[in-house]
């Protein structure tokens, strides 16, 4: 029963998109369990660049199923939009199947994002994220299961839509939808899937039953976790390994391989502490200029900063990797000098641990370690041991601090672009 997760060791867009779509090659099965169209996969199948949010990434292989678990919630226009871009780019419509206890994101989730003023205040990605997990917690969300009657749909939206209505009884934007509109609405954008709406930890299960290669995909970072991350400014879902067994049904016990991702420098985007941010503009733009380091779900700059190893060894008692990924080393060269943040001090004390209290973490201090840079691009690069020495010791320091070895090193965002060492 080979169980393989990919988990986001930093605060997401660590590369995880490039990682799955390497491993998917030999999964028949790939699970998303968290997270929805806020996630945003860049991925180069083929020669060809897509920007995913929803679809998972064996959705580029014919014949490999791809589910989208309960943990998850759900957007059908976009699920319904991607599946049209990416199914006419290969010519075949990838198969989805959905859980019936997933959440949907409704129109009226996305309203009242923006009229809460969230993207303002912690830099949320405006996908109606928070108000459906929101709505999931307060049973009344709107389920894949109620997909299968329009008289239940319709009640269940009536019950939102009403909820949301009191909150903001002056938005006109919610006066002006209707249960009923909604319902037609959703059921047009799910025709195709109405037949692929199952128990999805019982497909799981039946598929680890029969020996598949299940690969679980996770959706964003360990540190942008609801409860394990920089609270409040975090997403809504559980992004680590304990969130796919909550998501999924499947004991973490099951999942033999987890591989960490994380990226040799850190970003993140929305707002929040960021010990390790670079503070000098012109060296954060080079980084984030050689990195591409702009959001695929909202095009926004992402902050940059030195990679940060208190946050990864809290990453990594979260996640528990059995190998690391570790990406975009190539982005590296060409800095003359390079920061390691081994250590926090607050109040000129060295603490040795990632404060969960987002306040206590923003007065927090990197200790940092310097190492002299390259200027060799790394993208031709066939093995670890011919990389530059600097590099080699980022690699180290991430697997000491993870204690994990690194199984894939990335150099580029092309497959060929990457050095696998046994897995
Ligand atoms: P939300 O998930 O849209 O509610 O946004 C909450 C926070 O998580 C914001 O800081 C977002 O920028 C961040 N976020 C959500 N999804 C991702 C992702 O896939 N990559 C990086 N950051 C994300």
């Amino acid at each position: 029963m080979p169980a393989t997760a990919v988990l986001g060791m930093q605060w997401g867009d660590e590369g995880k998109g490039k990682i799955t779509h390497l491993l998917a090659a030999d999964a028949q099965l790939v699970v998303r369990h968290n997270g929805g169209a806020n996630a945003g996969h860049s991925i180069v199948h083929e020669g060809t660049r897509y920007g995913t949010h929803l679809l998972p990434a064996g959705a580029f292989y014919r014949g490999t199923r791809c589910v989208l678990a309960a943990g998850m919630v759900i957007d059908l226009a976009v699920l319904a939009e991607e599946a049209r871009q990416v199914g006419e780019a290969l010519g075949w419509e990838p198969p989805v199947l959905l859980a019936e206890n997933a959440h949907l994101v409704l129109p009226y989730h996305r309203i009242i994002e923006g009229l809460e003023g969230s993207a303002d205040r912690l830099g949320t990605t405006r996908r109606g994220i928070g108000p459906a997990y929101r709505d999931k917690a307060s049973r009344i969300g709107v389920r894949v299961a109620d997909l299968r009657s329009e008289e239940l749909l319709v009640e269940r939206l009536y019950i939102g839509l009403t909820a949301a209505r009191s909150s903001f009884p002056e938005a006109q934007e919610l006066a002006a939808l209707s249960a009923e509109t909604m319902a037609s609405g959703l059921l047009s954008l799910a025709r195709p899937y109405l037949g692929s709406i199952v128990d999805a930890g019982l497909e799981i299960e039946k598929a680890l039953t029969r020996g598949e290669h299940v690969l679980f995909e996770g959706g964003q970072g360990a540190l942008l976790d609801i409860d394990f991350g920089t609270y409040p400014y975090v997403t809504s879902s559980s992004t680590t390994l304990a969130g796919l067994a909550a998501a999924t049904g499947i004991p973490t016990s099951v999942v033999e391989h987890r591989i960490g991702v994380a990226k040799a420098y850190v970003t993140r985007v929305g707002a929040g502490p960021f010990p390790t941010e670079i503070d000098d503009e012109e060296r954060a733009n080079a980084v984030r200029e050689r990195g591409q380091e702009f959001g695929v779900t909202t095009g926004r700059p992402r902050r940059c900063g030195w990679l940060d190893l208190p946050a990864l060894r809290h990453a990594a008692r979260l996640n528990r990797p059995t190998q690391l990924a570790i990406t975009k080393l190539d982005v590296l060269s060409g800095e003359e000098e390079l920061f390691v943040c081994t250590d926090y001090e607050l109040d000129g004390r060295r603490i040795g641990r990632f404060p969960l209290d987002a306040a206590e973490l923003a007065r927090c201090r990197p200790v940092y370690e310097s190492l002299p840079g390259w200027d060799e691009p790394l993208s031709a690069v066939t093995s670890a041991e011919a990389l530059p020495r600097s590099a080699r010791a980022v690699i180290a320091a991430m697997e000491d601090a993870a204690a994990a070895p690194a199984a894939i090193i990335s150099l580029g965002p092309a497959p060929q672009e990457t050095l696998r060492m046994g897995f």
